[in-house]
Order: C-alpha cells, then structure tokens, then sequence
C-alpha cells in the first residue's frame, strides 16, 4: 500500500467536499441528481470510495484524525445530497402539474344537451314569452286523468289494453298506465286552478306503437291550454302559427284539418307548412264544454283552446332528420350534430 501524508489526504477530503456542494447545487434535475450521487458516494467507484482506500496507507499516528475528517466529510456531503434530493423531487411533482401553455392542445370534447331537451327548452322559451306558464304532470296516471275526465268513456276503443301500457295492480283495483296523452295535465290544472289559465305541458308519453320513422313507443308531446273567456279557433290558429314561425323560423303555413277527438269539440289536426313541405305536427280543438262543467269551470263564462304536438315530429322537422329512431339510437356520431 502506497504511503499517504495526512495532508495530502485531508486535501482530498477539502476538494471531494467542494466539488460535490458544486454538483449538487447545480444538479436542476433527477438525471443531474442521480449522476452526482454516482460521482461521489457510488458504492463501487465513487470519488468518496476511492479516498476511503487510501486510508490504509497513512501513518497508524494520523489514523485518528483521518478518519474523523473522513467520516465528517461523508456526513456532510450526504446532508447536501438529501437536501439536493428534496429540491429536485419538489420541482419535478410541481412540473408534473403545472400546466405548459406553449405545448399543442389535445381536444377533450364536452357532451351537450340531447337534441329532444334542447328542443323542449326551445319550445318551453317560445311559449313562455306567449303567456303560457311550463307545468309538470306525472308519467304514471289513473284512468280518470287519461281517458274519463276527457270524454273517452270506458268504452272507447283509445282504452284498448293492446294500445296502452297498462301497470299490474291488485285484483279489484283500478289499474295505473304510463299516460298516452299529455293532455292528462290540462284535466290537473284545470283541477287545481280556476280560469283564465295559459300552460304548456312538455313531457314523455308512452303507445305500445311499432318504432318506424315518425313513430316510438315512447316519445314526448307538447300540450297547450288557453282558457279564458271569448277564446275562439282564431285566438288557436294564431297561437299555433306565432310559435311555429318562432320555432322553424321564417314562413311557415298552419292549415287545420277536420278531426276527431272526444274532450275538443271542434277538433282538428294541425299540419304545418315549412320549406314546401306539409307535415302532421299534432291535434287540437276547442275545449269540449262537457270537459270544462266536469272541472267545475262554467261553459258560459269561459272557452278554451288546447293543442297536443309531437315533440319528435317537430324537432326532425326542423333539424331535418328523416328518421326519429335516431334520436334514441344514441349514436354519438348522430348526436354531436347538435
Ligand atoms: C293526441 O295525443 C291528443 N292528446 C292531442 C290533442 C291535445 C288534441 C289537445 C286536442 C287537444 P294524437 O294521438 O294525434 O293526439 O297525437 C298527437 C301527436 O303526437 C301526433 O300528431 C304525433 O305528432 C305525435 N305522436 C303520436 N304517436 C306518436 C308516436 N308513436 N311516436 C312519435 N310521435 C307520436
């Protein structure tokens, strides 16, 4: 074993610590880090490893003192190691979080309302700015609210269980059904509330009907009711045409067909107009006297208008879409159109 002075030792000792406080403080990085730990306390061929074998060879006088220095040294560049560790740590979990605004962008793309709600908003806008209040009525109804109470005797064939989603009820009692009708809601009002009454009722409505093109066994309907006095089929047409101009925009045509339905008396379909197509948006009537006496309202003093569309119909109408299953095909492809 080579000879070694303490001097030339404690020398070492002086150069390995300043050279190591230097590395470490400048070391911005764990690569930094990482390659300044190896340099100086490596376990095989650090600098620190190589002073260690050199204590061998110093006179067995300087041992004492040479090994204190060296443990002092070692204690000392590890606390600095440590210290540099925690630094470099810190920045990385901050840079880890932190936000680069300068690197391109990856799109994340928000979802939006469904097309039938945006067109509920819309139509509950347009109505609201006519007068008429937005009121709810339940999904599940009794035979009174659906068929009784507006004139469908239990008789008529709108009652067929094969044309209705009747619920399973105890024996004897009077079974529930999903409501065919939003016009369930005028009978509630009318109910609740003495006239003038304006509401408009958006809302599902189920029909054991085979999904084709314009039809789905579930789908929702827009219900108006305007009861006043002097209220005639004018004050209706006029009603139907402000909002169907509102809602297609520009020209748009209503044109009444005589029809039939038990609780309106007149009654009419009604088919709008728009872009030189007719479309069957819904029906509508004056408000049958016999309706009005059986809420207690008095034919005499009051008259009123009520109108039932297919929310469906009207929002392919508008957005141009050839089929209304796909409004409930939840394609995503579909959807995003919107
Ligand atoms: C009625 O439901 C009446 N309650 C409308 C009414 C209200 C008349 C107030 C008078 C006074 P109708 O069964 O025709 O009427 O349905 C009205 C509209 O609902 C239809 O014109 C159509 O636009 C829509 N509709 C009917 N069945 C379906 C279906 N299976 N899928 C999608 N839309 C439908």
């Amino acid at each position: 074993m080579t000879a070694v002075s303490l001097e030339s030792f404690l020398d070492q000792l002086r150069q390995f610590h300043a050279d190591a406080s230097t590395a470490l403080d400048a070391a911005a990085d764990a690569a930094a880090f990482e390659a300044a730990r190896v340099e100086f306390l490596g376990a095989r061929s650090g600098r620190l490893k190589a002073i260690q074998k050199q204590l061998g060879g110093l006179a067995a006088a300087d041992k004492p003192a040479a090994g204190r220095h060296f443990n002092e040294a070692k204690a000392a560049v590890e606390a600095l190691l440590a210290a540099a560790q925690e630094r470099v740590g810190t920045a990385a979990a901050a840079g880890a979080e932190a936000i680069d605004v300068t690197l391109p962008g990856t799109p994340v793309p928000r979802g939006h309302v469904h097309p039938i709600t945006q067109t509920i908003r819309r139509v509950q806008e347009i109505m609201g700015r006519l007068g008429f209040e937005s009121v709810d009525g339940p999904e599940v109804e009794d035979q009174w609210h659906n068929f009784e109470a507006l004139a469908i005797g239990a008789e008529h064939p709108a009652r067929d269980p094969l044309d209705n989603f009747y619920l399973a009820v105890a024996r004897g009692a009077d079974p529930l059904l999903l409501r065919s009708q939003t016009s369930t809601v005028q009978i509630r009002v009318m109910e609740a509330r003495r006239p003038p009454l304006r509401i408009v009722s958006l809302g599902r409505v189920y029909r054991p009907d085979t999904a084709d093109a314009t039809h789905y066994p579930m789908f929702h309907q827009v219900e108006g009711l305007l009861v006043e006095p002097g209220t005639t089929m004018a004050h209706l047409k006029s009603v139907l045409r402000l909002f169907a101009s509102s809602f297609l925009g520009g020209d748009v045509h209503v044109r009444f067909r005589p029809s039939f339905f038990p609780f309106t008396e007149p009654s009419v379909e009604v088919d709008m107009e728009w872009g030189g197509r007719w479309i069957e948006m819904g029906g509508a009537g004056m408000v049958d006297p016999a309706v009005l006496e059986a809420v207690g309202y008095d034919p005499r003093e009051v008259s009123g208008f009520a109108f039932g569309l297919g929310v469906e119909r009207i929002a392919a109408r508008r957005y141009g879409v050839a089929d209304i299953r796909d409004f409930y095909r939840n394609d995503v492809r579909f959807l995003q159109q919107f």
